[in-house]
């Protein structure tokens, strides 16, 4: 079987490329550097021949609304115009735990999001939603995009940071399952609040950042899961931060 992977040489999508490799899967990574640019549709043609399967792990660093959606609505617009033609039949995109419900409405980047999950579940290639919540790596950074002069500013919402490794099997699943499914979400073992884990995480790598606990325009619970989903093993690298 023939993967395309729109992203592959990205943080998600190069290891999910490994796993796949492995498993004797045939990859094509999708990125700007293989000279494929989803966005005005050069080199999809050639790459997505024979393919079966996308997965879309593309990435923008747009945050604001406008160049979000229009990155992530666009993305899958021509992917599904070129991978309609080349007969793909399953298109697997990773999206965020609460992008779904419409919850991060205020937040440019998950507009992106929501518009993304919209234009895959409309459009004409069957597919699949593989929501999972922030990647336990990824907390740092978090915390970075938290900061207003200085000190981090956490809400005390809910948070529940998976391994990014079971994220990449889950997507390796949805590879080999025979029947496209709707939405399937995954989270870590344990949810913190954001305020105690930005703490717990700049005290461990001795980062002084004072964390000051707001008020957020966001629902509390709005990031975790609120159905079924698959619970990860791997718990957060710093011991006894509070859980809820
Ligand atoms: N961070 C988290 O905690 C988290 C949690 C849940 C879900 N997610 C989702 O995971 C997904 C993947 O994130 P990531 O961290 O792996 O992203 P990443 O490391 O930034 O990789 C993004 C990839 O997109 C490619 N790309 C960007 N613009 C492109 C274009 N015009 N044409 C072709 N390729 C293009 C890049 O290719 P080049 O390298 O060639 O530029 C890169 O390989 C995102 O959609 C994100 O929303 C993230």
């Amino acid at each position: 079987m023939k993967v395309f992977i729109a992203g592959g040489r990205g943080r998600v999508g190069s290891r999910l490329a490994d796993s796949l490799e492995a498993k004797g899967y045939e990859v094509v990574p999708g990125g700007l550097e293989d000279g494929i640019d989803v966005l005005s549709g050069r080199g999809l043609a050639e790459a997505l021949v024979g393919v079966d399967t996308i997965v879309n792990v593309l990435n923008t660093p747009r945050f604001d609304a406008a160049g979000a959606i229009s990155f992530f609505e666009g993305s899958v617009g021509n992917l599904t115009a070129a991978g309609e033609r080349a007969g793909v039949r399953h298109h697997i995109v990773l999206s965020i735990v609460g992008v779904g419900e419409g919850d991060a409405s205020e937040i440019g980047y998950y507009l992106g999001k929501v518009a993304q999950e919209r234009a895959v579940r409309t459009g004409s290639i069957p597919a699949t939603i593989v929501r999972a919540t922030q990647f336990q790596s990824y907390i740092p950074v978090l915390a970075d995009q938290h900061t207003v002069d200085g000190k981090v500013l956490a809400p005390r919402s809910l948070i529940q940071p998976v391994e990014l490794d079971e994220v990449v099997d889950l997507l390796a699943e949805a590879v080999t399952t025979p029947e496209p499914g709707s939405a399937v979400e995954i989270a870590g073992p344990d949810r913190f609040h954001l305020d105690d884990l930005f703490r717990a995480t700049l005290a461990e790598r001795g980062d002084e950042r004072e964390v000051v606990t707001v008020d957020g325009p966001e629902p509390l619970e709005g990031m975790v899961p609120r159905g079924a989903y698959r619970k990860g093993m791997v718990r957060y690298p710093i011991a006894g931060i509070p859980t809820v």
